[in-house]
């Protein structure tokens, strides 16, 4: 089963910063999630929150705020003294900690809140100037914007988020179409996720912290996990 580090190493770093990255790409992981919104001037920028009241020292939404606005705050000091200066990272500056390593990137596209127009052209636009485009997949709860991702550019493997005990999924992702399901992780378990499973369509599911939960995902036949805690999971993935 293949380990994503979740939001960087979120469990020791303070979530989607350079540290947790850094973190995360010195790992022998399969691969990083990461989170991303777009500011008022446009810039693709990784942060969990539609907001940064939570992560940084500042308020306000991402969508309102510039780039410029956006450095100016501390994104590491409420996790830790230890990672005081950590400033917001741009979608370029995730990709570039990732440049010389093999991880699956995870891009999730956060427009399920606020709909970000332009926001999947321009992520796009970085992953062909990068040619990245068979190391990416890219996740939303906004299924409206993998359906746009796969219309774009069919050869990038999309996976559409679910938090939900789920009916006939795959006649769902096939209309989407998506190639992948993500779900939290009690709904990954339950029977009909057998469906997508026994298809062959990759099912991965969030956020597995517990090494219990993963020896049952794991048994259910989920191809991944996304963990906070890239570390102590692959060592105990590992050991069995
Ligand atoms: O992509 C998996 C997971 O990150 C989805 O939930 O809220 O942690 O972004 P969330
Ligand atoms: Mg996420």
């Amino acid at each position: 089963m293949d380990i994503f580090a979740h939001r960087g190493a979120s469990g020791n770093f303070p979530e989607n910063t350079i540290a947790a990255f850094k973190e995360a790409a010195r790992l022998p992981v399969f691969g990083v999630e990461f989170d991303v919104h777009m500011t008022a001037d446009g810039e693709l920028v990784v942060i969990h929150d539609e907001s940064i009241n939570r992560t940084s020292d500042g308020t306000g939404y991402v969508k309102d705020l510039s780039l410029g606005e956006l450095m100016k705050h501390d994104f590491g000091s409420w996790f830790s003294s230890d990672f005081q200066g950590e400033t917001i990272p741009t979608l370029v500056d995730v990709l570039d900690v990732f440049d010389s390593t093999e991880h699956k990137l995870n891009i999730e596209l956060k427009s399920d809140i606020f709909p970000y127009e332009g926001m999947v052209g321009r992520v796009l636009d970085v992953i062909a100037e990068r040619q990245l485009e068979s190391r990416v997949i890219i996740s939303s709860f906004d299924h409206s914007a993998i359906q746009a991702v796969k219309r774009l550019n069919p050869q990038i493997e999309t996976a559409a988020l679910f938090m939900e005990v789920l009916v006939h999924p795959l006649d769902y992702i096939h209309r989407i179409p998506a190639d992948a399901l993500h779900i939290l992780f009690p709904a990954a378990i339950r029977p009909p996720m057998a469906e997508v499973i026994n298809s062959g369509m990759p099912v991965r599911t969030f956020t597995v912290n517990d090494e219990k939960y993963a020896m049952l995902v794991k048994q259910a036949g989920v191809q991944a996990i996304f963990t906070d805690y890239p570390e102590k999971m692959n060592a105990f993935l590992h050991s069995r």
